[in-house]
């Protein structure tokens, strides 16, 4: 009876314990590609999970696994990092096939970096906690994207592939196209049938599910599919999980859409079923993107923590036991901020820390956010228009956003990358533009705004303006030279 009992117990604790591609492994489905920052996709995967550059000297480096099998280490990254900015420049296949991503080169649309490539993804969007232990996702804001055109392994053609994606459910927009999956190899649009893969947001040009979304859909190449018919299909839902799974698989005139809470509960299938017409046989060409559509557009935003391609249609068996494996790493929110705590409610004042120009304060004309010398003599109506009200971040409640003091109702937000004093209008946009994360100063003094939508951007005065800049990016204001000293600022309560 005892020995039973243990018998038992071990079998559990193995399944429970076996990693997504292992899973895959014994299901006859192996992974031919795995990626993720926040942890290894095999029992047995130690190596480089992913590498970061950071902004001082544009040095890199590789972040692993703790232990086999294990969460990634992010105070590696961490200390790293400190006192400048990150970028991940590359996200490492565990499969061995060597299906690496990187930054997206050009398509049938530019991307806004150099050369037309998309920007590269900041290492710090996107913390969370996998039972307990801090990692980082990929927050992909809209210009950013991650590819492989040359892959091994990947189904071509008709042939059959599985893939999941566990992504943050509150992160997305309705553009084109947040995707991660199979694409075209020449970053073009080759037609229908040329694509598939995991779509996640509230677009509405091609399908869109029950409710307002955001949905899982798939992108089969010039449309994207939430049923058996393009358009509506009922039985895809909106979802409101802050970590999802979505699993899809196509075969021979057949997909499958599968979702789930990534933090609990099983997959529920959305559709199974035979393919729409013109899109059987597929002539899929196997590369693989992250973040944006086969075509390189680019206006999607989302977050992606792990995901894997495989090789042949996984069960529905084995599907759960993957579902169950990601629950089981237990993924949790963690805090966005660090640094001077701010608190909701109060009005401050924020101070230059840029030597020669600290007598300057955030301040704005008219809708012109900008540094004006500001003192305690200054008249009334100057120093309002240097103080501003710290409110709960309308686009994220765990950051901030900050409200006019002379002009109630008007927040800061970016806007082509230059910081505005707008009226709220209510959208989505509006709010996770004027939303902003507070991290301890880059130069110590005081703390750093960080865009919660751009997190490769900060409040930095340039010619006494203010913008969201990013360090060593394409515009004159992203200049690296005084970069930690343009986005730290002293936060007071009234003025010298
Ligand atoms: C997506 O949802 C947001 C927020 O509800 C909304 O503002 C936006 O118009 C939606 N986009 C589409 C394409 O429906
Ligand atoms: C680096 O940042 C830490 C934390 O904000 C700060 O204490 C330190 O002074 C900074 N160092 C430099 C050289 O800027």
């Amino acid at each position: 009876m005892f020995a039973r009992r243990s018998l038992v117990a071990l079998g559990l604790v193995a399944t429970a314990t076996a990693a997504p591609c292992d899973i895959y492994a014994d299901g006859d489905t192996p992974c031919v590609a795995a990626h993720s920052t926040t942890r290894a996709l095999y029992d047995s995967f130690s190596g480089a999970l992913y590498q970061i550059k950071r902004g001082s000297d544009s040095e890199t480096t590789t972040i692993s696994p703790l232990t086999a099998g294990g969460v990634a280490d992010a105070s590696a990254q961490d200390t790293f990092c400190a006192n400048t900015t990150c970028l991940i420049t590359e996200i490492y296949d565990q499969s061995g096939n060597g299906n690496h991503l990187t930054q997206a080169p050009p398509g049938g649309f530019d991307g806004p970096d150099v050369d037309g490539y998309d920007n590269l993804a900041s290492a710090i969007g996107a913390p969370v906690t996998l039972n307990g232990q801090k990692a980082y996702g990929v927050f992909v804001s809209p210009g950013t994207g991650y590819r492989i055109d040359d892959t091994t392994g990947v189904a071509t053609g008709d042939e059959s592939e599985g893939m999941y994606a566990v992504l943050d459910g509150t992160h997305y927009n309705g553009e084109c196209c947040f995707d991660y999956g199979n694409a075209e190899t020449s970053n073009t649009d080759t037609g229908a049938g040329h694509m598939e893969a995991i779509y996640y947001g509230n677009s509405t040009s091609w399908g869109y599910g029950a409710g307002a979304g955001p949905w899982i859909m798939v992108d089969m190449e010039n449309n994207l599919f939430s049923g058996a018919d393009e358009g509506y299909n009922s039985a895809d839902p909106t979802l409101s999980y802050r970590f999802v799974t979505a699993a899809v698989k196509g075969g021979a005139d057949k997909w499958s859409l599968r979702g789930a809470n990534a933090a609990s509960g099983s997959l529920t299938t959305y559709y199974s079923g035979a393919r729409y017409s013109g899109y059987n046989p597929m002539e899929k060409e196997g590369s693989i993107i992250l973040g944006i559509g086969g075509d390189n557009s680019n206006g999607a935003q989302g977050t992606f923590y792990e995901g894997v391609m495989t090789s042949g249609y996984p069960s529905d068996d084995t599907e759960a036991s993957v579902q169950a494996n990601i629950v089981a790493a237990g993924y949790a929110v963690t805090s966005l901020t660090s640094g001077p705590e701010l608190t909701v409610g109060d009005t401050i004042s924020l101070r230059v820390t840029t030597p020669g120009y600290t007598t300057r304060y955030i301040a704005h004309t008219d809708t012109t956010v900008n540094t004006q010398v500001v003192s305690s003599s200054s008249s009334t109506d100057l120093q309002e228009q240097a103080s501003w009200k710290v409110v709960t971040g309308l686009g994220y409640s765990g950051c901030f956003s900050f409200e006019s003091v002379d002009t109630p109702g008007s927040y800061i937000r970016h806007y082509n990358f230059a910081l505005l004093l707008n009226a709220n209008d209510g959208t989505k946009q509006f709010h996770e533009d004027a939303t902003f994360c507070p991290q301890a100063a880059l130069n110590g003094e005081g703390t750093s705004l960080r865009s919660w939508s751009y997190p490769t951007r900060y409040f930095r005065h340039y010619d006494d303006v203010l913008y969201a800049a990013s360090n060593g990016g394409v515009q004159t204001f992203d200049a690296t030279a005084s970069f930690n000293n343009d986005v730290s600022f002293e936060i007071y309560t009234g003025f010298a």
